[in-house]
């Protein structure tokens, strides 16, 4: 079998859409084409092709991403598919490593990606950078105290006030994706083979927040039970979140509210909910993490603490990040710098993917310590400097 990488055309995303498609077990909708092409910058993805049959996919997006202190431009991996006769052969492999070299020679420090599966990425230096928790809640679950008064508006969903709220939070947790009017299309298409018996896509907004949700009008013997299916709920504090709460919640007619993606410290489960417990929390993983450039990735972040640490790191697939780095900074800018001096620590390119967004403690993970006490204060300093990370929304 002869394969070559090549990057695409605009001509070639309708096939590798099929590709992609066809590897995931999906249908392709035509309702959903336009949608999801109109995000792809055909030069930043890439097809393998077996006997110049495009088999494999994978590609990413160009978004600024908050990290901790910081707003840097990210490579958002994506379409990574292999067609199931010619998985198990490397391909995948192929297009990671080629698309590393290219996003390193394009100035590009970080990538992330969402994983179909979490044992592919480990390999390529990705690790598992945020965590998300899902919910099931019964209708009318209690909170501990009174929900502030605040306005609370069925709105369009494409109401401007959503994007200028997102905006704001997105400006300060790690791991939003900006939006643009292109992934705010993306992010509130709604096609009726998505929904199932379920309404279109409604939205609530309050000061500080919105929920965008639709619900499944369930009926079991002649009692309403519906299904309150939540997309997302953005809030830039907890009164927000408790006023969309209490109204997703309370809607007539409905049993539950299932919630997928969740901040792992959501005001709801920290302290609104008067039993959390009965939430039902998942947690899984969320974002995942490459360092494509580590001196760039880990100089353009801030640090927690003060930290001044040696670290040394073997990065196979990125050889140009091999090598020992001295990282010195705090809450006011950092810098990373080739060193001769020995290493504190000696850690994976997985491991420091892992714990740059600072939700992953660095201690957590399989590092080896030289210098006693320097995972403690490196793990502490890669920490969460303010919310904990989060992506909302699969990409
Ligand atoms: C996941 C997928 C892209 C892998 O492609 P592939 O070409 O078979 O992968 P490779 O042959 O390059 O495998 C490289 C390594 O990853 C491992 N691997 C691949 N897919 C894996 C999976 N789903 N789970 C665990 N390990 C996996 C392989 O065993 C191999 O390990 P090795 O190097 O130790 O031998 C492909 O199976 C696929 O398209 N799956 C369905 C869609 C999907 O999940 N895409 C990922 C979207 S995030």
């Amino acid at each position: 079998m002869t394969v070559d990488v090549r990057v695409l055309s605009r001509e070639d995303l309708p096939t590798a859409w099929a590709v992609l498609t066809r590897a995931f077990g999906e249908a392709v909708h035509p309702e959903d084409v336009e949608v999801e092409l109109a995000l792809a910058d055909p030069a930043r993805f890439y097809a393998a092709y077996a006997d110049d049959r495009m088999v494999a996919t994978a590609g990413s997006f160009a978004f600024d991403m908050a990290v901790p202190g910081a707003v840097l431009p990210v490579a958002g991996v994506t379409w990574v598919s292999v067609l199931p006769t010619y998985r198990r052969r490397g391909l995948l492999g192929g297009l990671m490593q080629r698309q590393l070299a290219d996003l390193h020679a394009g100035g590009t420090a970080v990538a992330a990606l969402w994983a179909s599966e979490s044992a592919i990425y480990g390999r390529y230096g990705y690790g598992p950078a945020s965590w998300t928790v899902s919910v099931t809640l019964q209708r009318g679950a209690p909170f501990r105290t009174p929900v502030p008064p605040g306005r609370l508006e069925l709105v369009e969903p494409d109401s401007p006030a959503l994007p200028e709220i997102y905006a704001q939070v997105a400006a300060r947790t790690p791991g939003f994706p900006a939006r643009d009017a292109t992934w705010w299309t993306y992010r509130l298409h709604d096609p009726a083979h998505d929904r199932g018996s379920a309404s279109p896509l409604q939205a609530v907004l309050t000061d500080g927040g919105y929920a965008l949700y639709a619900v499944d009008p369930v009926w079991t013997d002649s009692l309403p039970a519906g299904v309150v299916r939540v997309r997302e709920v953005i809030a830039a504090d907890a009164g927000a979140t408790a006023r969309l709460w209490r109204h997703l919640l309370d809607l007539d007619l409905t049993g539950e509210v299932q919630a997928r993606i969740l901040a792992t410290d959501d005001p709801l489960l920290m302290w609104v909910l008067a039993d959390p417990r009965r939430a039902r929390a998942r947690v899984r993983d969320n974002l995942w993490v490459r360092l494509v450039d580590l001196p760039q990735a880990l100089g353009s972040r801030r640090y927690a603490c003060p930290v001044d640490v040696v670290i040394e790191v073997s990065d196979g697939p990125a050889p140009w990040n091999t090598g020992r780095w001295r990282l010195s900074g705090d809450r006011a800018g950092a810098q990373c710098l080739p060193t001769t001096d020995p290493a504190d620590l000696v850690v994976r390119p997985d491991d420091l993917g892992a714990a740059y967004l600072g939700g992953t403690p660095l201690r957590a993970r399989p590092v080896e310590e030289r210098t006693r006490g320097a995972l403690d204060l490196a793990s502490t300093a890669f920490g969460p400097l303010g919310p904990a990370p989060w992506c909302p929304q699969v990409f």
